[in-house]
């Protein structure tokens, strides 16, 4: 089995649910603290032992590309100033993984964005990664999709158990047929209602894919709205007897969502050394008043 090195991340999508902050801003780049979301993602994958990253851009997300690359006059004045400890911070992220960047030129879905680094990726095994997705820091997210790709050589998604009220919002996958920790996936719909849906886990933006999945979608007729699924490609795999489903224990944010946001915000915060103490006391008071 071919070791897993490569991540795709696709940050080509417009974030018309942050405006007006994402008009003039990627949004990926929203903090989290003092972080952009999509470095939580990146160092996620490199934490699990990705090494190169592929970022499926589009126009306006220039802001990504400076993010991950060396900030010369940045640099250059600290250094000079003598703010190694800042200079360390900016430097740090420039080598954090090997980064490629590839247009999706449309928005023609998710599955044409994956299909997008089809040649930067190649014909080996990948991780796919959803910017919008954050998981809490001290686990690792990917861990438990690389775990069930090691046992099974099948591609994986990640999934979790959501309310009945939420199942159309996501990939829905069959249920588990025991209670095995990770499951062949025999169907998967998009975004369902509660009715349709095969069961309530839900896919939250983590796979692990093997190389054929590109076929798969270069075949695919668009859907709805003329957009390409990754869902329809991968119930294809399903078909095949080629999916398995992981479940993550990890604890999850969709930054795409305000409150999500807001809440990842606060928990990040209190995890931190230097905040936790003033912030949480600070909650603490605020919420008395309320
Ligand atoms: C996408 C996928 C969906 C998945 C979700 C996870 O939907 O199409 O299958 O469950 O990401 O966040 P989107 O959130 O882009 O509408």
């Amino acid at each position: 089995m071919n070791p897993l090195r490569k991540a795709v991340v696709p940050v080509a999508g417009l974030g018309t649910r942050f405006l007006p902050a994402t008009k003039a801003q990627p949004k990926e780049m929203l903090p989290l603290v003092d972080t952009p979301v999509i470095q939580y993602v990146v160092e996620e994958a490199i934490r699990a032992g990705i090494d190169s990253i592929v970022l499926v851009t589009g126009r306006g997300k220039g802001a990504i590309e400076n993010h991950f690359d060396v900030a010369y006059e940045l640099e250059d004045t600290l250094r000079r100033r003598g703010k190694q400890e800042d200079l360390n911070l900016v430097r740090d992220i420039t080598h954090l993984a090997q980064f490629a960047y590839v247009r999706q030129g449309e928005p023609l879905g998710l599955g044409h964005a994956v299909l997008c680094a089809r040649h930067a990726v190649g014909n080996e095994p990948f991780a796919l990664l959803l910017g919008d997705d954050v998981f809490d820091e001290r686990d690792s997210a990917l861990d438990a999709l690389i775990a069930a790709y090691h046992a099974t050589g099948k591609s994986v998604v990640g999934v979790q158990e959501v309310p009945l009220e939420h199942v159309s919002r996501y990939g829905i996958v069959s249920a588990p047929q025991d209670g095995s920790d990770a499951w062949d996936v025999t169907a998967i719909v998009e975004k369902p209602k509660p009715a349709d849906a095969p069961s309530r886990w839900a896919v939250v933006g983590r796979y692990v894919l093997e190389p054929r999945i590109f076929e798969h979608l270069a075949a695919l007729e668009p859907g709805v709205g003329g957009e390409y699924q990754l869902t329809d490609a991968l119930a294809i795999l399903a078909r095949e007897g080629r999916l398995v489903a992981a479940p993550i224990p990890a604890k999850r944010f969709d930054t795409g969502n305000k409150l999500d946001y807001l809440k990842a915000n606060v928990e990040f915060a209190l995890k931190r050394d230097d905040l936790r103490a003033d912030f949480g006391a600070y909650l603490k008071a605020l919420a008395q008043d309320l």
